[in-house]
C-alpha cells in the first residue's frame, strides 16, 4: 500500500479489490448453504446495508483523521490509551483470519495448477468430491501450497511491488468478474439449476434463528472488511477531499454483487449435479470444476478462474499482511527491539507458517488434539472471526465514535450528523448486543 492514494478511485479500487476476495467467492456460498438459503441472504443484505454503510464510513473516517494505523489510530482520535485494546483485537483477528485465509488461498493455487493438467477431466461430482477429500487428507500436500500462498505475499511486500500489483489487479479483477457474470448467466439456462435459485432467493424465515443472524451478520461484516481495522489504515491513506459516503457505498454494492454471483453459479451446480448445499468449506473448489465440465474448453476456463482467483486472494493476502506489518512496525518503534519493514515482514510470514500448518494438521486428521470445543482449528478459527472478533471489533468501533470521540473532532464531516450518530450511538450498538447477547443465550 502506498502512503497516499493519488485518486480517488485508487481508494475505491483498493479498498474494494482487498475486500472482494475469498470471503465473497468461497466463504459466502458455504455458509448459506449451511444456514439454509434465501432467508439468511437477506438477513446477510439488510446487514451489509444498514450496519455496514455507517461502520464502513466509520472506519474509514478514524482512519482518515488520525491518518494512523489500526495501532495507533485509536489513541490519535480520542487523545487517551483507553481504547488500545481495541487495537489488539483488531490484531488479533486479522492474525487469526490470515491463519485460516492462506491455507485456501493454497487451495486456489493447487486447483489452478490442477485444472491446468487437465486433472479434473471428465470428473462427474461424486469424483470432484472425492478428489477434494483426497487433496484434504494430505497435509504435506495443502502444507506446500499455504506456504507458497505465504511466501508470495511476503515476498510482494518485501521487495515492494504492491504498486505493480495493484495495477495488475485493475486489469485482472474486472476480468474476474466479467467470468463470474457469464457464468451466472450459463447456470440460470441450465437444467435443474431453477432449483439452486430458489433456494438463493426464496426466502424460508423459519430458518431464522439468533446464531443465523450473528453468523449472517458475521459473514457481511467479514466479507466487507469491516471490524478489524483495515478500513481505518484505509482511511489514513486517503485524500482529503475524498467522499466518505460514496466509497463505502460503492464498495458495499461491489461486496454484494460478487458474493451474489458467487452464489448465483454455485447452487444451480448444486442442485443440478447432486451435491449438498450444507457441504462446508469444500462448496465452491467441488461445485466449480462441475460447471466448468459443462463450458467451453473447460481445461481452459477452469485454468483461468481458478488463476484470477488466486490473483483476488492474493490481493487480500496482500492488504491483510500489510496491515500487520504496518502494526508490528508502529508497535515496537521506541522499544528496545524495533522492528523494521523487512523484519516484520519475515516475523509474521514465520508465524503464519506455524499457524497455517496447525490449522492445516488439524483439518486433515492429522493431530485430534488439535482441537478446540469439537471443532478442528480451522472451523473453530473461521467462527471466532464471524462470531465474535469481528462483531466485538464493529461494536467497539461504533461506541467508540458515537460515545466516546467528542462531536467537534468530526466538525465538517459527515460523522456530526444527526442520522449517522443515532445510527452509531445507538442502532448499531443496540443491534449488534442483542444479536450477540441472544445467540450465546445470555438473554
Ligand atoms: N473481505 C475479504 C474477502 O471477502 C476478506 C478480508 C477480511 C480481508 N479482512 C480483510 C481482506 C482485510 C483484506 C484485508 O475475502
Amino acid at each position: 500500500m502506498e502512503k497516499s492514494f493519488s485518486s480517488k478511485i485508487g481508494v475505491l479500487l483498493a479498498a474494494a479489490g482487498s475486500a472482494v476476495g475469498l470471503g465473497s467467492i468461497w466463504k459466502f456460498p458455504y455458509v448459506v448453504g449451511e444456514n439454509g438459503g434465501g432467508a439468511f441472504i437477506i438477513v446477510y443484505i439488510v446487514c451489509s446495508l444498514i450496519f455496514g454503510l455507517p461502520l464502513i464510513m466509520n472506519e474509514f473516517l478514524i482512519g482518515k483523521l488520525s491518518g494512523r494505523s489500526a495501532y495507533s489510530a485509536y489513541r490519535e482520535v480520542s487523545g487517551t490509551n483507553r481504547w488500545q485494546w481495541m487495537s489488539w483485537i483488531n490484531l488479533l483477528c486479522v492474525l487469526v483470519i490470515m491463519s485460516f485465509y492462506f491455507v485456501v488461498t493454497g487451495w486456489c493455487v493447487y486447483y489452478m495448477v490442477e485444472a491446468a493438467s487437465n486433472a479434473f477431466a471428465g470428473m462427474d461430482a461424486r469424483a470432484l468430491e472425492a478428489h477434494f477429500d483426497a487433496f484434504e487428507g494430505r497435509a504435506p500436500v495443502m502444507l506446500v501450497y499455504a506456504v507458497i500462498a505465504i511466501v508470495m505475499t511476503a515476498s510482494v511486500l518485501w521487495f515492494d511491488v504492491n504498486k505493480g500489483i495493484e495495477r495488475l489487479s485493475k486489469i485482472l479483477m474486472p476480468l474476474l468478474f466479467m467470468i463470474l457474470v457469464l457464468m451466472a448467466i450459463h447456470m440460470a439456462f441450465l437444467d435443474g439449476g431453477s432449483v439452486g435459485l430458489r433456494y438463493l432467493f426464496a426466502p424460508d424465515f423459519s430458518k431464522i434463528t439468533s446464531k443465523v443472524i450473528l453468523e449472517a451478520m458475521g459473514l457481511s461484516f467479514f466479507t466487507l472488511s469491516v471490524g478489524m481495522g483495515i478500513l481505518v489504515t484505509y482511511g489514513g491513506y486517503m485524500p482529503k477531499d475524498q467522499n466518505v459516503t460514496t466509497t463505502s457505498a460503492q464498495m458495499i454494492v461491489l461486496v454484494l454483487i460478487v458474493s451474489l454471483l458467487a452464489g448465483m453459479i454455485v447452487f444451480p451446480a448444486v442442485f443440478a449435479y447432486g451435491f449438498t448445499p450444507s457441504q462446508g468449506p469444500e462448496l465452491t473448489f467441488v461445485t466449480l470444476p462441475a460447471v466448468f465440465q459443462h463450458m467451453f474448453s473447460p481445461m481452459l476456463t477452469c485454468t483461468v478462474f481458478f488463476g484470477l482467483m488466486c490473483v483476488a486472494a492474493i490481493t487480500s493476502t496482500i492488504s491483510l499482511m500489510e496491515v500487520m506489518v504496518a502494526f508490528v512496525c508502529d508497535a515496537t518503534a521506541g522499544t528496545r527491539h524495533p522492528l523494521n519493514r523487512h523484519q516484520s515482514v519475515v516475523v509474521i510470514a514465520v508465524i503464519q507458517i506455524v499457524t497455517n500448518a496447525l490449522c492445516i494438521l488439524s483439518m486433515t486428521g492429522n493431530a485430534d488434539w488439535l482441537s478446540v470445543m469439537g471443532r478442528n482449528l480451522f472451523d473453530f478459527a473461521n467462527i471466532l472471526v464471524t462470531n465474535i472478533l469481528i462483531p466485538v471489533g464493529a461494536l467497539g468501533a461504533a461506541l467508540f465514535t458515537g460515545w466516546f470521540v467528542p462531536k467537534t473532532r468530526y466538525q465538517g464531516s459527515r460523522v456530526s450528523s444527526f442520522l449517522y450518530l443515532i445510527v452509531l450511538r445507538w442502532l448499531v450498538p443496540v443491534a449488534i448486543g442483542i444479536i450477540f447477547l441472544d445467540s450465546i443465550n445470555v438473554i
